[in-house]
């Protein structure tokens, strides 16, 4: 478990830590949360053609047979509450082999949660847990090691855990890097 420096749109680390340069992640957007989770993901991992589904999305969440997820997909990643739009997983979809990542803010210590069932889940602390500008992510150990794409040490899972969730001690000296 870690606690992340601010909110859950922070969470836009999670496809430089669990998914490989060029390797697709499925986002299910049934909600503002989850297209904004979306967007902060394209900036980094491979951008789609725009699929188009059918079905009520953002009222109800159409049966799972109708998804249309890659199966070579880092993570499949769902909002299981949308604060805005009033959309709530129940139930969870089955992802197969490929991890599930849920972002709980608005859900999470409301109702008991089989943690087992997901890669990761994540919340911004301000709506259901408390204080704002921190974040928590729960996250399978397996995932956590993933090598993910080049990132500063600060936004390494890996390190954060190794770091008690504290920022990492610097070393002194200079250094040069090129861009
Ligand atoms: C489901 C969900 N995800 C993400 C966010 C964004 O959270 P934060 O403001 O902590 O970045 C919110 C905020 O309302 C939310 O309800």
């Amino acid at each position: 478990m870690l606690f992340t420096s601010g909110g859950a749109t922070t969470q836009a680390l999670l496809p430089l830590n669990f998914a490989a340069a060029g390797q697709p992640v499925d986002y299910v957007v049934t909600g503002h949360w989850g297209k904004t989770a979306l967007k902060a993901g394209q900036a980094v991992c491979r951008r789609q053609r725009r699929r188009q589904q059918r079905g009520r999305w953002l009222r109800s969440i159409p049966a799972r047979a109708s998804w249309n997820l890659s199966p070579d997909a880092a993570y499949v990643h769902i909002t299981a509450n949308e604060t805005i739009h009033g959309v709530e997983f129940r139930e969870l979809p089955d992802t197969g082999s490929v991890p599930l990542i849920a972002d709980f803010s608005s859900s999470i210590a409301s109702e008991p949660l089989d943690i087992r069932r997901f890669g990761a889940i994540y919340a911004g602390a301000q709506k259901n847990l408390g204080p704002v500008g921190i974040g928590v992510l729960i996250v399978d150990r397996q995932l956590l090691e993933r090598a993910g794409q080049p990132r500063a040490d600060i936004f390494d899972f890996r390190s954060q855990l190794k770091a008690e969730s504290m920022s990492t001690p610097r070393r002194a000296g200079t250094g040069t890097c090129s861009a």
